[in-house]
């Protein structure tokens, strides 16, 4: 079976994943998907990688899930859909995660951006939910993490009419956080996940998951978890190190213990 993922190396803190399905705009199919749950599981036991980008072509990122693939499931193969897994694994990362958005970002591709921390677009990128255009609607997330990025009325917009935003138009309305010249997207999240990389460890995991809860819970419990968070980090070597750091003038070197 050909690797459908390019998994470099660890380069201070940082390593780029690259969806390779050129022939087909990266459609995420069962395997694509499995290979990058497995890719992220193998780097979250790995110390030397602290951040991850997450990138695909200059075409596309992924054109959605494998149309052809999708043609083949009933019912109950959507029932018994592996990929299920495969989505639960990759949305429980807890290092940051970074995506460098190019060209087409659709359907499960759009979802499959939508399950990164930052997203960083090229000026040609293009997110959008056509499902509804074959007749059926997201199915990883499209509708519930789209409305809590964009809000509702952008959110019906695009799934109701499977019409793809731009690059500028996802700026303007959160779902990205920069725009850059396309030939810069990846150069622009290595260097922002270099930087992030340089942050101590423990102090990312926690304030990743603290942000993610504010995306689904109450303003009281996030709060809650918010301050046990801080706590917890109270105990932290990193954290005498980083404070150590700062009244001694010099840059810390965080070791995420
Ligand atoms: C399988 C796909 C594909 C897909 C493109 N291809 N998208 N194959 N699944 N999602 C294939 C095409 O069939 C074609 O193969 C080759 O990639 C190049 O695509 P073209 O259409 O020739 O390119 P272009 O004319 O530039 O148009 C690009 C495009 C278009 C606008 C992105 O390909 C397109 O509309 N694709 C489908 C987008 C979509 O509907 N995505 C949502 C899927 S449903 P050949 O063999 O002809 O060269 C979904 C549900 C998620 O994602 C649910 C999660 C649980």
């Amino acid at each position: 079976m050909p690797q459908m993922l390019n998994v470099s190396p660890a380069e201070q803190g940082v390593r780029l994943i690259n969806l390779h399905r050129p022939d087909v705009l990266n459609a995420l199919n069962t395997e694509l998907l499995g290979e990058l749950a497995a890719a992220l599981a193998a780097i979250e036991q790995d110390p030397d990688t602290r951040v991850v980008v997450l990138t695909g072509s200059r075409k596309a990122f992924a054109a959605g899930a494998d149309i052809n693939e999708m043609a083949e499931r009933d019912l109950v193969g959507i029932l018994n859909d592996p990929r299920v897994a495969h989505w639960q694994n990759i949305s429980a990362f807890s290092k940051p995660l970074i995506a460098a958005v190019n060209g087409f970002a659709l359907g499960g591709g759009c979802e499959l951006v939508m399950h990164a921390d930052i997203i960083i677009a090229g000026e040609d990128a293009k997110f959008g939910q056509p499902e509804i255009n074959l007749g059926i609607m997201p199915g990883a997330g499209g509708t519930q993490r789209l409305l809590r990025a964009v809000g509702k009325s952008l959110a019906m917009q695009m799934v109701l009419s499977g019409v793809a935003i731009d690059a500028r138009h996802a700026e303007r309305a959160g779902l990205v956080s920069e725009v850059t010249q396309p030939e810069l997207t990846v150069e622009r999240a290595i260097a922002l996940a270099r930087l992030i990389a340089q942050k101590a460890p423990l102090a990312l995991r926690l304030a990743k998951e603290a942000l993610l809860k504010a995306q689904d819970t109450d303003l009281a419990s996030g709060l809650r978890f918010e301050r046990h968070a801080f706590t917890v980090l109270a105990g932290t070597q990193d954290r005498k190190e980083g404070i150590a750091a700062f009244q001694e003038k010099r840059p810390a070197h965080f070791t995420g213990q």
